[in-house]
């Protein structure tokens, strides 16, 4: 698996469009509420929103889009809700993986499967076959996927290839590799919808120096206007890595 650049062993290069963006889309529950729908009516909005956002970030030229879609801790919502959003991933599934396939998206599922049923699993097992080698945009969806059940499998992962490390210091270079997004950046921009300023048991070892954007927009009203806002702000930052100001200012020699 290629390895990507660590924030805390490099300094990555980071230009004025982020690579990559992670995104907690929060608030699809009160946009429902607030026009006396049913939550279920809320996620249904939040996919379209989900779509275009993949065309604006693929316009945009990003090269990676990470959204939290379920996390191992939703599980503990009432379960009408849990099931019917278990329906909304299996028909956003098979009713945008073709277009997605002809727009050169690459579509990538983390997260802990063996929960999710037998017909999920079959159609992430197909998505991923049939758009593996796409190269404009990886869309990875991060479904019954927490943070530390990632560092938790990653580490099991690799002391079941490597028992020798049980008795060697690990490092990050061994680990990463073992990591759901071990082939990707790391994100650049960590975006959070609906107000609340939470990392939310999401990417916690990739968000080591992502910067971070809180709006108060809900999520099935993040538009463009929202996508290309939060790429300004992130513009306006400093990212130093560790470093001082100065450093960051100075000329390249
Ligand atoms: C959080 O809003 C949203 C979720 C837990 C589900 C997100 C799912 C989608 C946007 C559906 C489709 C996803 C893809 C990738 C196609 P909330 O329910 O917590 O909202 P609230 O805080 O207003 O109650």
């Amino acid at each position: 698996m290629a390895q990507s650049e660590s924030s805390t062993l490099t300094i990555p290069s980071s230009g004025k469009i982020p690579r990559h963006i992670a995104i907690i889309m929060d608030g699809n529950g009160r946009w429902a509420r607030q026009r006396m729908l049913p939550r279920i009516a809320g996620h249904r909005r939040g996919s379209e929103a989900v779509r275009e956002l993949v065309e604006n970030a693929a316009r945009l030229g990003i090269e990676y889009v990470t959204l939290f879609a379920f996390s191992s801790e939703n599980w503990r919502r009432p379960p009408e809700e849990v099931s019917m959003l278990m329906q909304l991933f299996i028909s956003n599934l098979e009713n945008e993986i073709s277009r997605l396939h002809q727009a050169g998206i690459r579509v990538r599922i983390i997260g802990d499967l063996s929960r999710l049923g037998q017909r999920l699993e079959t159609l992430i097992a197909d998505a991923h076959q049939l758009t593996r080698n796409n190269k404009r945009l990886t869309l990875t969806v991060a479904v019954n996927y927490g943070g530390r059940w990632d560092i938790l499998q990653a580490v099991n992962a690799l002391l079941r290839d490597h028992p020798e490390k049980m008795r060697e210091p690990v490092t990050e270079a061994d680990l990463s590799p073992y990591l759901s997004m071990g082939d990707a950046c790391e994100p650049d921009l960590f975006i959070r919808t609906g107000g609340e300023q939470r990392i939310s048991n999401f990417l916690l070892w990739q968000l080591a120096y992502t910067e971070l954007y809180f709006t108060d927009a809900l999520w099935p009203d993040f538009n463009r206007a929202s996508l290309e806002a939060a790429i300004r702000s992130y513009q306006q930052r400093e990212r130093r890595f560790g470093r001082t100001s100065e450093q960051c200012c100075a000329p390249e020699s």
